[in-house]
């Protein structure tokens, strides 16, 4: 078998990109893991930015987005009982909405099917072959057996535990880390969500976030040891808890129900540089990771796969590889943005095992001034929006 562009992994980033490239006439072939299931089943990010919406309508993949979508203008942070919200209209002209990964992947993966785009699920075994010279490959196995997938670029969209990232040779290969000392516990509940927008809380027991997915189905987090279990966390326990860290004023909306779905996730900051070797680009969390704070995971994949996508369209319609030659310098600069709020919003909102009396009081300044500061709101509020997708550096 033989494409244009083969694509591992059909997350956010692989099946965006593949979307993209059908646009502008690149054929691709998916290879994913897993089964679509599996993919779509998996409860992750909910805030879309709104270049994210703008991409997915660009595409015609909003029929839904726009009508089930929950636009959200303005959100909240508490700190030990003290409340303030950011309105993101006022200070930087925008909104997020929020719209669950698991809907974002139904919707790529119902018009993948209704395009007769080829994806290939269920494959083991997925090697790359080649990706320095001027004929990469793929091979793997499904079920028929061992397959071999020819193509002219490999987009490793494979995930934070993705094989493609490997294959940058080590000589070349430059990781930037940091392992937070906690993890977050999430839920969803069949209940109504304690607010009409999302309250980001801090309290001397641990961050805690009151989220959605509708009006009718609440998501909410806790910041939790990176040691502790899910059968540590009882639905009573978990509700007290929450209830505590968000104030008595959010809690008295807090609508108990029973978990129904329930995860711990531990949080970190990833860079791997260069995102590209030869003919092989990343995308996504197979380059980077960030904590999940500043709800910029799904979207950092979406804007990597935009500027890939431009720099491919650029390769084949005219020939011309200035756009693939700097990919990675050109999404490093904004992926290193996003690092960097989500690190600070982590490092604002969450109580560390090691802070100091001087780190708390700095904690507490910090909360302060973003709470007194119209400046500092709208930093904050054009990082949550999404910065452009090119800024000049
Ligand atoms: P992924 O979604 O990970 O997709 C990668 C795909 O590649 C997967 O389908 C995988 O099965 C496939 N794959 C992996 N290895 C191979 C292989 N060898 N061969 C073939 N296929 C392979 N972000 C937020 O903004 N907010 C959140 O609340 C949030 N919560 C999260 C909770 C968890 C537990 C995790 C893991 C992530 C969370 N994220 C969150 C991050 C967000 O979900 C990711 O940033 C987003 O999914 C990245 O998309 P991606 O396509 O790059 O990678
Ligand atoms: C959600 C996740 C986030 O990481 C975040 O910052 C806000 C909302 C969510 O899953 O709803």
């Amino acid at each position: 078998m033989r494409t244009q562009v083969a694509i591992v992994g059909a997350g956010p980033a692989g099946l965006v990109l593949a979307h993209l490239l059908r646009a502008a006439g690149i054929a691709s072939v998916v290879i994913e893991r897993r089964t679509r299931d599996y993919v779509e089943g998996r409860v992750r990010a909910g805030v879309l930015e709104q270049g994210t919406v703008a991409a997915l309508a660009r595409l015609g993949l909003d029929r839904r987005l726009r009508t089930e979508g929950l636009v959200h203008t303005g959100t909240t942070l508490a700190m030990d009982g003290e409340t303030f919200r950011i309105d993101m209209a006022d200070l930087a002209g925008g909104a997020v909405t929020i719209y669950g990964q698991q809907e974002v992947m139904r919707d790529l993966f119902d018009a993948a099917e209704t395009h007769g785009m080829p994806i290939v699920f269920e494959a083991a075994d997925v090697q790359l072959h080649d990706i320095d010279g001027a004929s990469p490959s793929i091979s793997y196995r499904t079920a028929a057996g061992p397959q071999h997938l020819a193509c002219d670029v490999v987009a490793g969209c494979d995930g934070s535990h993705g094989i493609c990232r490997q294959f940058i040779p080590e000589a070349v290969r430059k990781t930037f880390e940091r392992v937070y000392p906690f993890g977050w516990l999430g839920i969803l509940a069949e209940v109504p969500p304690a607010a009409h927008e999302l309250i980001y809380a801090s309290h001397a027991n641990g961050f805690a976030l009151s989220s959605m997915r509708s009006p009718t189905r609440s998501r909410y987090y806790i910041q939790c040891g990176i040691e502790e279990r899910i059968e540590d966390w009882p639905d009573a326990r978990f509700w007290d808890e929450l209830c505590l860290r968000l104030g008595s004023e959010t809690a008295a909306g807090v609508v108990r129900g029973p978990a129904f779905e329930k995860s711990i996730a531990p949080l970190r900051s990833f860079v791997g540089e260069p995102m590209q070797y030869g003919r092989l680009f990343l995308a996504g969390d197979a380059a980077h990771s960030v904590p999940p704070t500043g709800a910029k995971g799904m979207n950092l994949a979406v804007s990597d796969v935009l500027m890939l996508a431009e720099a491919l369209e650029d390769f084949y319609a005219r020939n011309e590889r200035s756009g693939l030659d700097g990919y990675s310098a050109r999404a490093l600069a904004r992926v290193w943005k996003a690092e960097r709020f989500s690190w600070w919003f982590t490092g604002l909102t969450h109580r560390f095992p090691e802070a100091t009396g001087f780190d708390r009081r700095m904690q507490v300044a910090e909360f302060a001034y973003l709470r007194t500061s119209r400046a500092a709101q709208t930093a904050f509020a054009e990082n949550y929006i999404g910065l452009p997708l090119d800024q000049s550096t």
